[in-house]
């Protein structure tokens, strides 16, 4: 290193004076830029937590994950401490003697060594973290079919006994329980992910592939689109409500369940207009004669959580605004809007449709 330094050069370094040369005027600047660094990374850290958060695990996959992340942002600091140290020493160290031995020692030891030991300690504990995240489920577990569609989930839970239930656009899961997603897609690749509870897997036309989820806590969560699929690849999303074991029974029990009659006056005529309009072409609702299969499943619609694949809140002023600009609320969608119909029709079809509890 020191041969890189001619002898005759003044004994100044250049960058040290650049250094000085800012002076006292840059102080009040620095102590901005440490104000600004600590609130963007308190502004971060709030980041870590919530519904969607793979930083606030919920599922013994994500816990592995997360245990991964931190184990790796650990060693991106050493190794990025490691670089700053090696930048203020060849700043700061005087250059008018020989130092062939220690520029060899740091070269071989900063260069090739810490790193190796570093990066291949944390390949080693990556890898051996696998096997653990592609086992699949015990025998006899809950088995749930996703179909990601353009731009909603077409959801089919196949339990160990008994029917398959289908629903859409919402995934329920018991707590503490290994289950096996069973994922596809009839036309575009999509991928599907529940950051809180593990990895993502993508959704690809042709080929079912599988993932294995197990939550350890019960809350709602936010499972997303992670693949871009199309114009509403974004409007993509699902709530995921882990409950207890036998609150999940019930739960099951009741989706699996044809639809209630409606006995308000206005679902009533509801009804009505659902089938003189033509929506049971493409959906289904159990008990009755609706059997299209182009949209979602609409047997239990009213009892779930969110409309419009995770987008907008379940009550009747939302599927009042979904019936009427369908297009405005997910650019893309293969539904037509029922803009046309008038509004009290549009209101009798938001009440029947809520009333599918
Ligand atoms: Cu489906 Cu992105």
């Amino acid at each position: 290193m020191s041969s890189l330094v001619s002898p005759l050069a003044p004994k100044i370094n250049p960058l040290r004076c650049l250094y000085q040369r800012r002076g006292d005027s840059h102080r009040n600047k620095d102590q901005r830029v440490g104000a600004g660094a600590v609130a963007t990374i308190a502004v971060m850290l709030t980041g870590c937590a919530g519904p969607q958060s793979a930083m606030d695990p919920a599922g013994r996959g994500a816990e592995r994950i997360a245990d991964l992340f931190w184990w790796m942002a650990g060693g991106a600091v050493v190794v990025w401490a490691g670089v700053v140290v090696l930048a203020i020493y060849a700043i700061r160290a005087r250059h008018d003697f020989p130092q062939e031995r220690r520029a060899k020692l740091l070269i071989i030891g900063g260069g090739a060594l810490i790193p190796t030991i570093v990066l291949g300690g944390l390949l080693i504990y990556g890898l051996a973290l696998l096997p653990s995240l592609l086992a699949p489920a015990p025998p006899g577990s809950l088995r749930i079919a996703v179909t990601g569609e353009q731009w909603w989930w077409r959801v089919r839970y196949v339990p160990p006994e008994g029917q398959p239930v289908d629903l859409a656009n919402e995934i329920r899961l018991p707590v503490g329980e290994p289950v096996e997603f069973e994922l596809d897609s009839p036309d575009v690749i999509h991928a599907f992910w529940i950051p809180a509870l593990g990895g993502k897997m993508d959704m690809i036309p042709g080929r079912r592939t599988r993932l294995v989820l197990e939550p350890t806590r019960t809350g709602v969560f936010r499972g997303v689109c992670a693949e871009y699929c199309g114009t509403s690849h974004a409007l993509m999303a699902f709530p995921v409500v882990v409950m207890e074991k036998a609150e999940f029974a019930r739960w099951l029990e009741q989706q699996r369940r044809p639809a209630a009659e409606p006995f308000e006056a206005l679902a009533v005529t509801g009804k009505a207009h659902f089938f003189s309009n033509g929506c049971s072409a493409c959906h289904t609702i159990t008990g009755t004669e609706a059997r299209g299969r182009v949209g979602p499943d609409l047997t239990h619609v009213g009892s779930r959580l969110s409309l419009g694949a995770g987008i907008m809140a379940n009550d009747p002023e939302n599927f009042l605004r979904w019936l009427q600009q369908t297009n405005h609320v997910k650019p893309g969608v293969t539904m037509p809007h029922f803009g046309m119909l008038p509004s009290t029709e549009l209101r009798a079809l938001a009440a029947y449709l809520e009333s599918l509890q």
